[in-house]
């Protein structure tokens, strides 16, 4: 018997489902959410959560949201951004910002990418725009990664031709050099590893390795000294959990392209993929808790069975980091929903959303509870399962009229649509 237990402030569900293992499982349920502000959004891109404190880039409102987790609401839009350029109706992310971030804990700085080559330094405790720092490009700044113990910030310039990683000097802001990827078509996310003390870059696509690689840095030679090629894959999102694994995410392409859709588990240190997390595709940004040890994939590009030309299934998955197994998963939106975030310290992970703003989700874990909780025990139905999502065994969300008759029924506060 697998036990799912949810609650939120208003009702207490305690929801029995058929299962093999016996266990208490843990699951995210809504906590709450943050309309945006001053103006609603079209296009956000990365989050991170520091200190308790969630950033947001957004490009309509050409700034960075700042969300105070415990008080449930945004203190400040960090402004001075370029905003979002279109053209005939068609978004220009080459030339847009805010983009990807990073923050810097031990200078208490969040750096920012932004238009024309440009890195913003935001001083966390002003919130306010310190420094600029130019690359020498006239496309955007996008995804970064920091080493705290050498400063040094690695810059994603995707749309140049062919695409850099651009070095920075935190300590003097100073742009040291640049890795140039000939065969690439484009760059997603960079991410640094404790253990071999090295920058990563998720590259979805070259001439060599169609289905993407992982490419491994020398940044004081700016070389690329590891090629980790990834089968029918087209990464984007990556993060590293528990020692040299990294989850990678797969984009939309993937789906499209080959017609299969799986996450995977990559130890670094040998380029083997070590799991393949089936079902999980079209994802952006990903991120890692290492508290709960669990990864979390903003699929909001995924599509019904993983199938190319299938109907968009756009959720939030979290994959349990030891088993490397789907814990959960919940409906999410296909326009906003590709950024997510988690706090260590309280496991709150926050994802945007269209209908509902900077909306915040809950861990809650079957252990808390008192008393051991069984099939016959307190509250609902199963049925209300659906009220939060649709479950299988392995709490896999999956679009159904069922879906919508919970919903309507109970009418729980999920706003995740
Ligand atoms: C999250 O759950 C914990 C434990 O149940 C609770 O103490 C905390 O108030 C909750 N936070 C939010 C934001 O709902
Ligand atoms: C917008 O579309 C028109 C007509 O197709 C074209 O002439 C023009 O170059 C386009 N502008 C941009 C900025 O792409
Ligand atoms: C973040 O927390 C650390 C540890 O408590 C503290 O030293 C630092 O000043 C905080 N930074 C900000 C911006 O609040
Ligand atoms: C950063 O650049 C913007 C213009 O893009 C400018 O308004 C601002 O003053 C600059 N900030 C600093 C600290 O130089
Ligand atoms: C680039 O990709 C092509 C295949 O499209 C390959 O023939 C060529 O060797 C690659 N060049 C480099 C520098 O990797
Ligand atoms: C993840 O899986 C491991 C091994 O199966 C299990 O012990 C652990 O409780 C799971 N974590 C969560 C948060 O469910
Ligand atoms: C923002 O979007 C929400 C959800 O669609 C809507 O209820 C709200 O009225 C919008 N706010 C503004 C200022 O347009």
């Amino acid at each position: 018997m697998m036990l799912d237990y949810r609650r939120t402030k208003n009702l207490l569900l305690t929801l029995a489902f058929a299962g093999p293992s016996g266990v208490l499982a843990d699951s995210y349920k809504l906590a709450y959410s943050v309309p945006f502000a001053p103006k609603n959004t079209t296009s956000v891109d990365q989050s991170i959560v520091y200190n308790g404190t969630y950033y947001l880039s957004d490009r309509v409102n050409g700034g960075v949201h700042v969300v105070n987790l415990a008080g449930e609401k945004q203190t400040h839009l960090v402004s001075g951004f370029a905003g979002l350029f279109t053209a005939n109706g068609t978004n220009e992310y080459d030339i847009s910002g805010p983009n990807g971030l990073v923050v810097l804990p031990n200078r208490n700085e969040l750096y920012v990418g932004d238009g024309a080559g440009t890195v913003r330094v935001v001083d966390l405790f002003t919130n306010e725009i310190t420094a600029n720092i130019s690359i020498g490009v006239s496309t955007r700044a996008d995804e970064m990664a920091y080493d705290s113990k050498t400063g040094i910030v690695v810059v994603t310039l995707p749309n140049e031709k062919p695409p850099q990683v651009a070095v920075i000097s935190a300590k003097d802001r100073t742009v040291t050099g640049k890795v140039t990827f000939h065969n690439a078509s484009e760059l997603e996310q960079p991410a640094f590893n404790e253990l071999s003390r090295k920058f990563y870059v998720s590259v979805p696509s070259t001439g060599t390795n169609p289905g993407g690689e992982i490419a491994g840095l020398d940044v004081s030679t700016f070389q690329v000294t590891d090629i980790l090629p990834l089968s029918e894959c087209v990464p984007a999102g990556i993060v590293f959990g528990a020692d040299q694994n990294l989850f990678i995410s797969c984009s939309q392409t993937q789906i499209e392209t080959y017609d299969v859709a799986f996450s995977q588990v990559m130890d670094v240190s040998t380029g083997k993929i070590v799991a393949k997390i089936s079902g999980v595709a079209g994802s952006d940004q990903v991120a890692y808790d290492p508290n709960s040890k669990l990864y979390f994939a903003s699929a909001y590009q995924n599509q019904v069975g993983g199938k190319k030309g299938g109907a968009p299934m756009p959720e939030l998955a979290v994959i349990n980091a030891t088993s490397n197994t789907i814990m959960q998963t919940w409906p999410t939106d296909n326009k906003l929903a590709h950024s997510v975030a988690v706090d260590a310290k309280t496991n709150l992970v926050v994802v945007p959303l269209v209908k509902s703003g900077i909306t915040v989700y809950n861990l809650t874990t079957a252990s808390s509870s008192s008393k051991p909780l069984s099939s016959s025990g307190t509250a609902s139905t199963t049925s209300s399962t659906a009220a939060v999502h649709t479950t299988n065994a392995a709490n896999h969300w999956v679009p159904s009229a069922s879906l919508v008759v919970g919903v309507l029924a109970l009418a729980v506060p999920f706003i995740g649509y």
